[in-house]
């Protein structure tokens, strides 16, 4: 036995035979504590620069379950948010900010190191968890990746096809390249701040990764996330990143590798069995439950659990869900989850 945390040992490459578990969006809406803190803050926004309460709802799910990791709570939109760009949350649709379409509109943008005054409440919230979190617990710090960021910022909201930033690309590539790269930039400083706070590892969500194909995955998804890597890996050698490029499908092979990521993230539109031959040979790889089995429990999430953890029981593994758990899960589901991987 060792005494470095679980979590942090699958990011290092050892094979378990239980993997470390926990769940994107385990701090969110499908837990009543959650909603009642929720309330207390107000909104979404102000829960996520109230360091203390941000720390509770973070450490809520660690209570109630008891997983590997703790994830910081926090949203990928604060970095457009502490850039300038205006934003809020529509409640029941989601995130909404204002566009940019032109270079007078990146031009409004503020330099990536201007950043730090708006976010210091992020890395005090950090802080307090880094305290607080039990000493087995890991805890993951985060960001968006430059192009998903970028869809956001782009269009003003989500979008299904990510319409808009394609646009922008084709259109205005020089003010779509100055975007990509004032992200880049403001990403590094953001996970780089996080690390010194205390965070023990990064996790890089590039959520619409899978509408880039071809050259343009490798231009804004592989190669952004390559820089960023390089980057937290000079300043910080021994904290390990996971890179979430979802639906990526075939470019999830060979991700790592090209990236330096120590950690590739799976969504569930790949088989765990097709992962663990082309993916996780490269090493640790985290995944991919069907987040819907939160809603309808039973037999099913049993069933498709141990098809996961045994389709990657012959490498470094850590359960997780393939995107993030809805408001309408049951929170009974997530205890049979949990209890099906540790019954292994
Ligand atoms: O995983 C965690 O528990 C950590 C916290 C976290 C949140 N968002 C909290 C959140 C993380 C890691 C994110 C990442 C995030 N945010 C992504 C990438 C991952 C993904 O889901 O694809 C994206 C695209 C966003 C942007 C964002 N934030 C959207 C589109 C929405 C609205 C959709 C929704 O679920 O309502 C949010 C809001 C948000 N971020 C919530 C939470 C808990 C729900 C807000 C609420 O409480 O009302």
């Amino acid at each position: 036995m060792t005494d470095r945390k679980k979590l942090l040992r699958a990011l290092d490459g050892e094979t378990q035979k239980v993997p470390p578990i926990w769940m994107m969006r385990q701090a969110g809406r499908y837990l009543p504590e959650y909603r009642a803190t929720r309330a207390q803050a107000g909104d979404f926004l102000s829960l996520c620069y109230n360091s203390e309460l941000a720390a509770e709802v973070t450490l809520q799910p660690i209570r109630r379950y008891g997983f590997d990791a703790a994830i910081l709570f926090a949203d990928i939109l604060l970095i457009p948010d502490a850039l300038g760009a205006d934003l809020w949350f529509v409640t029941g649709e989601g995130p909404r900010l204002s566009t940019i379409t032109d270079m007078a509109g990146f031009n409004a943008l503020k330099p990536a190191d201007a950043m730090h005054d708006h976010l210091a409440p992020v890395y005090e919230t950090v802080r307090i968890l880094s305290r607080e979190l039990p000493s087995e617990t890991a805890l993951i710090g985060f960001a968006g990746a430059p192009w998903t960021v970028a869809t956001y910022m782009i269009a003003g909201r989500g979008t299904p096809d990510q319409g808009p930033a394609h646009k922008l690309m084709t259109e205005a590539p020089e003010v779509f390249d100055a975007l990509m790269d004032r992200l880049t930039e403001a990403t590094i400083a953001y996970l780089s701040m996080q690390i010194e706070a205390g965070a023990e590892t990064v996790k890089i969500f590039d959520s619409w990764a899978g509408s880039l194909k071809g050259e343009a995955f490798t231009k804004y998804a592989l190669e952004p996330t390559k820089k960023i890597i390089a980057a937290l890996k000079a300043k910080h050698p021994g904290v390990p990143i996971i890179a979430f490029p979802r639906e990526a499908g075939d470019g999830y092979i060979g991700f790592a590798k090209a990236t330096g990521a120590d950690c590739v993230a799976l969504d569930n539109s790949v088989s765990a069995a097709w992962a663990a031959e082309h993916v996780q040979v490269d090493g640790c790889v985290q995944g991919n439950l069907a987040s819907s089995h939160m809603v309808t429990g039973g037999q099913a999430l049993i069933d498709e659990t141990r098809e996961i953890v045994q389709a990657f029981a012959n490498g470094p593994h850590i359960f997780n869900l393939g995107h993030g758990i809805t408001p309408d899960a049951d929170p009974e589901n997530v205890q049979l989850m949990i209890d099906t991987v540790r019954a292994q």
